[in-house]
């Protein structure tokens, strides 16, 4: 299996965000819902920009939820004709960027439209490297692990899979997030403090970040300051702060030069912050970051 490489990581590899608030935005500010959201995608150019700048590699950010279909139908159409606009307009900017555009979630449900212009945004990027760029459309948790677990129990069924082979890898692999690694950091905007069905098994360790300001308030500093409370975190994945730290000496002390500790038995240690234990069944490898995506096999997923 591949290594990652030892990359000091102050940034989060995998950011998801609740884009919440653009309904109180507008009242605030005297305008309509539609408005609101019109604002929201504004912000989102900013945000994507920024997590590219940034070096985030995955960003995934819930634009309609499976829920969400329950709005008011014009609040439905609206949105439908921003994210039609969004991917045509966007196309251009996002290739540009060398972002990759994908849809996790079931764009089949989308109005015609609106799904042609995302489905033609994700062919003109598909050869982007840069960074992934995952719309959350027509998404639910709930569903996308219900949809899992059925196609799993189908593969049972008719033989093609043994009960004993249903592992976390296997189940990841037929959600439809899959092959995004695990969620680093999961922001949430508009004060409330839950994940509504967002990325629920791939947030399993995920730090999570609630900011008071409205969605369409969101800008570069913001995303920042995130960023700057997650290099704050000691990452423990269920272990000790101890093992932990033992896990980041050899980086710090190829830091601090020591140059006998650098190479291989640096692969795949990232930083204080992300310090990444493998299991090898249950044992402990610190020389292995592949626990950073949801599988090892993942760990290098684009
Ligand atoms: C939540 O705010 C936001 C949404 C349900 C949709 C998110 C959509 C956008 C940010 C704009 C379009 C997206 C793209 C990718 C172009 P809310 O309406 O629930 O706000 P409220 O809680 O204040 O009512």
């Amino acid at each position: 299996m591949q290594l990652p490489q030892p990359v000091p990581r102050q940034t989060p590899r995998h950011v998801a965000i609740i884009m919440d608030g653009n309904g109180r935005w507008a009242q605030a500010n005297g305008l309509s819902r539609l408005e609101g959201h019109a604002e929201g995608a504004r912000a989102v150019r900013e945000a994507v920009r920024t997590c590219r700048k940034e070096g985030v590699e995955f960003l995934t950010l819930y634009a309609f939820s499976v829920a969400n279909w329950g709005r008011p139908r014009a609040e439905v159409r609206a949105l439908m004709s921003l994210l039609l606009d969004f991917a045509e307009r966007e196309k251009q900017e996002l290739r540009d960027q060398d972002v990759r555009l994908q849809v996790i979630g079931d764009a089949e449900e989308l109005p015609l439209g609106t799904r042609d212009a995302v489905q033609s945004a994700i062919e003109y990027t598909a050869d982007c490297t840069g960074m992934t760029l995952s719309l959350a459309l027509s998404y639910g948790g709930r569903a996308d692990i219900v949809n899992a677990a059925r196609a799993l129990a189908l593969q049972v069924s008719t033989g093609q899979l043994l009960p004993e082979e249903v592992t976390e890898a296997a189940f990841q692999k037929a959600l439809s997030t899959h092959p995004l690694p695990a969620v680093d950091l999961l922001i949430r905007t508009g004060g409330e403090r839950r994940v509504s069905d967002f990325l629920l098994f791939e947030s399993a360790y995920a730090e999570l970040y609630f900011l008071p300001i409205m969605w369409p308030d969101f800008n570069a500093k913001a995303l920042r300051d995130a960023f700057g409370f997650f290099a704050s975190r000691e990452r423990r994945f269920g272990l000790t702060g101890e093992q932990v730290q033992a896990a980041a000496a050899p980086l710090d002390a190829a830091r601090n030069g020591n140059p006998s500790l650098s190479g291989s038995a640096l692969d795949g240690v990232r930083s204080t912050s992300t310090v990444v234990p493998l299991r090898t069944g249950h044992g402990f490898d610190p020389h292995d970051a592949s626990n950073s995506s949801l599988h090892g096999e993942s760990a290098n997923a684009e």
